[in-house]
């Protein structure tokens, strides 16, 4: 028997190659002036001009925040927050991978909540439903632009903080692979080994269930398959098709099942080096699994079965778990995402600063093994 379980989405995702031209049908029952979130590269290509035109076409204005950076921070959503009022906007558009989106879903809630928005990291803390969000992904990726929560960096303390809701999910997602097509090949590495870190973490996760196993199972193959497709030739529309629907899946699964250490110890490492959230994940991935499996061994050789049947015929479980384990590392490195962290710039003065800092994340609560500090300074020195 399964025991009660949430399952959060947005109330209306649009999918596909062409789903931007629904915009402004979404944006008309929305607001009728919006603020849209993104980067300055962003809002200088043919993507952001062409939201602009959908939304004219049904009345709509759009005033434009072009600061967010990746590992959003406190200030660049005050600084956002504030232009949203001053300019009377009464929802939020994201454009961009999880920093704009992230960014753009704590506007929405300071639009209903008093600030600091600070004040309400943690989980279901900010009473008021939000403005209207509709993100348009163009990584594949968080899939923050589907989940409910979102992530901030307090620069003052160079920590991560997470935030948890219901009032955190956007209205409307749009994930059109068309606009992936620019996205280069070390940020497609990266953003797709993030979403396959979800898969796994969510598959291995205590508050995993029936419906995220399924999810996650399905994202952990879609990734196998095209990742290095799009990798090798980004320009590949099926291959980015694939990776909207993987890692759409992953974020269904590991919003609503959680994720791990790896995460846990990404947003430490995050907070501390501003470093890409995704490539962090792939470098630590297979290094958690490897500490994982003394508890894992039958879900990785379930994994390994999704994407190796035939292979995975008759193996005892514990030789299934390090042959899938053994297939991350080689998708790693096939992608180009198998650094060492001392070349990121990590130093090992800091490990037991960042392995403080991973015990406290709340993704460590639902690690299958319950990490000592020492254990989290085992797994930095052998990603090292
Ligand atoms: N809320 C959640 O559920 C959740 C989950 C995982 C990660 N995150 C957060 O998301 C952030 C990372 O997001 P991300 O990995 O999507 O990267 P990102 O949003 O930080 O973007 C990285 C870079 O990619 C560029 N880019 C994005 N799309 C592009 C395109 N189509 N063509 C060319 N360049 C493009 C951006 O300009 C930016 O410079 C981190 O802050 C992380 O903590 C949130
Ligand atoms: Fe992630």
């Amino acid at each position: 028997m399964s025991a009660t379980s949430y399952f959060y989405l947005p109330s209306v995702s649009v999918l596909g190659a062409g789903s931007l031209n629904e915009i402004g049908e979404q944006a008309s029952r929305l607001a009728r002036r919006f603020l849209l979130i993104t980067d300055t590269y962003l809002a200088s290509t043919d993507i952001t001009s062409r939201i602009r035109r959908l939304l004219a076409v049904k009345q709509i204005d759009m005033v434009i925040y072009d600061k967010v950076r990746p590992n959003p921070t406190l200030d660049s959503v005050n600084e956002a927050a504030s232009l949203y009022a001053e300019t009377g906007c009464g929802g939020v558009i994201s454009l961009g991978g999880g920093s704009a989106h992230d960014c753009a879903k704590a506007v929405a809630v300071l639009a209903a909540n008093p600030a600091p928005i600070e004040q309400y990291a943690g989980v279901d803390r900010f009473p008021n439903e939000g403005a209207p969000v509709i993100t348009v992904n163009t990584t594949a990726g968080t899939a923050s632009e589907i989940t409910n929560c979102f992530l901030l960096t307090d620069t003052r303390s160079n920590t991560k903080l997470i935030f948890e809701g219901v009032n955190a999910l956007a209205s409307v997602a749009i994930d059109d692979p068309e606009l992936m097509l620019t996205l280069p090949r070390d940020l497609t590495a990266a953003t797709g080994m993030d979403a396959l870190t979800h898969a796994i973490e969510c598959y291995v996760s205590t508050a995993s269930y029936k419906l995220t196993d399924e999810l996650a199972r399905i994202a952990v193959r879609y990734i196998f398959r095209s990742l290095p497709v799009a990798v090798t030739d980004p320009g590949d529309l099926d291959a980015r098709d694939d990776m909207v629907y993987g890692q759409y899946m992953a974020g269904m699964a590991f919003g609503n099942g959680g994720v791990g250490l790896v995460h846990a110890t990404a947003h430490a490492l995050g907070g501390l080096y501003n470093l890409p959230h995704g490539l962090l994940n792939a470098v630590l991935l297979p290094h958690v699994m490897h500490f994982n499996k003394r508890q894992c061994d039958r879900r990785y050789a379930e994994l390994y079965a999704a994407i190796e049947p035939l292979k995975a015929k008759d193996l005892p479980a514990g030789r299934g778990a390090a042959a899938f384990i053994a297939e991350v590392r080689q998708l790693s490195k096939a992608i180009g995402t198998d650094i060492p962290l001392h070349n990121l710039g990590v130093r090992e003065e800091d490990f037991e600063t960042i392995a403080a800092k991973a015990l406290s994340d709340a993704c460590c609560d639902t690690n299958p093994v319950c990490p000592a500090r020492s254990d989290i300074i085992g797994i930095l020195k052998s990603a090292y």
